[in-house]
């Protein structure tokens, strides 16, 4: 795993966005797999900046979406197609046939998640999927756990995620218990990976991840090690736990 560290939440939007700039500039037909969360929407607002400052081209790009709540239609406004729409596809110029955020309305997940992978694969595979971690170190919406989904799937979801994802919602009670989410193998399958972390409240989840030199399903983000092309921006505050001896020959 390379490490860049950021000074700011801006700087590190900046740098992801320059990730992804270059990958869209040199493949116009490339396919983005993305994120929801608070973390990547500095870097959502920092590519529109761009497509509307020197017309930063993704008429030809592909997108795929990590994962949807259970029981929320595209429209309904805390749904992550809604999310999507909002934060980065209705401001630019991508051709919306072309993004795909999981049908959280499906009532076979199982089936639905098999056709969503095999559509990914039918785009040609991932070519950088933008990541963010859960504060419990989950990936997408998958939880830690005895056992992960190696594809696209129902997953229910932990106490500690319904707490931190109900400052989107209008109380606790409103979270979704369920998601349909691309598993970790899904996710491993993307040519190459940028994990974004920034803020206080992901430090323990980075440090496990950078400094127990192991892999377990009960702290999903730590699989990511087993990648070869991982890439993760992450400022100060989420880096703070981590052993700068054992990691910094990592530093880029
Ligand atoms: C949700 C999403 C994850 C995301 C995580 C962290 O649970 N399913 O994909 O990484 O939140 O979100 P935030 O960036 O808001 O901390």
């Amino acid at each position: 795993m390379k490490i860049i560290l950021a000074n700011s939440y801006n700087e590190l939007s900046r740098k992801a966005a320059d990730i992804i700039e270059e990958l869209v500039s040199s493949n116009g037909n490339a396919v983005l797999g993305l994120a929801t969360g608070s973390t990547p929407v500095g870097t959502y607002r920092e590519l529109i900046k761009r497509y509307l400052e020197h017309s930063l081209d993704f008429s030809g790009v592909t997108t795929f979406n990590l994962d949807e709540y259970i029981g929320l239609r595209a429209s309904n406004h805390d749904s992550y197609n809604y999310f999507m729409n909002y934060n980065l596809f209705d401001h630019i110029n991508i051709n919306k046939d072309n993004t795909h955020v999981p049908d959280g309305m499906t009532n076979d997940p199982r089936t639905y998640g098999r056709l969503y992978d095999r559509m990914i694969e039918n785009a040609g595979g991932i070519d950088l999927q933008i990541l963010g971690i859960g504060s419990n170190g989950h990936v997408a919406f998958n939880e830690p756990a005895e056992e992960l989904n190696l594809g696209t799937d129902l997953v229910k979801l932990s106490k500690k995620t319904i707490e931190d994802n109900s400052r989107f919602f209008e109380s606790k009670e409103n979270v979704p218990t369920e998601a349909i989410s691309m598993g970790i193998g899904s996710i491993m399958k993307a040519r190459r990976i940028l994990l974004l972390a920034s803020g206080e409240g992901k430090a323990e989840a980075i440090g496990q991840v950078l400094n127990s030199g192991k892999v377990t399903t009960w702290l999903p983000a730590s699989l990511l090690l087993l990648h070869p092309d991982v890439t993760l921006i992450c400022d100060q505050e989420a880096f703070s736990l981590v052993d700068r001896r054992i990691m910094a020959g990592a530093i880029v």
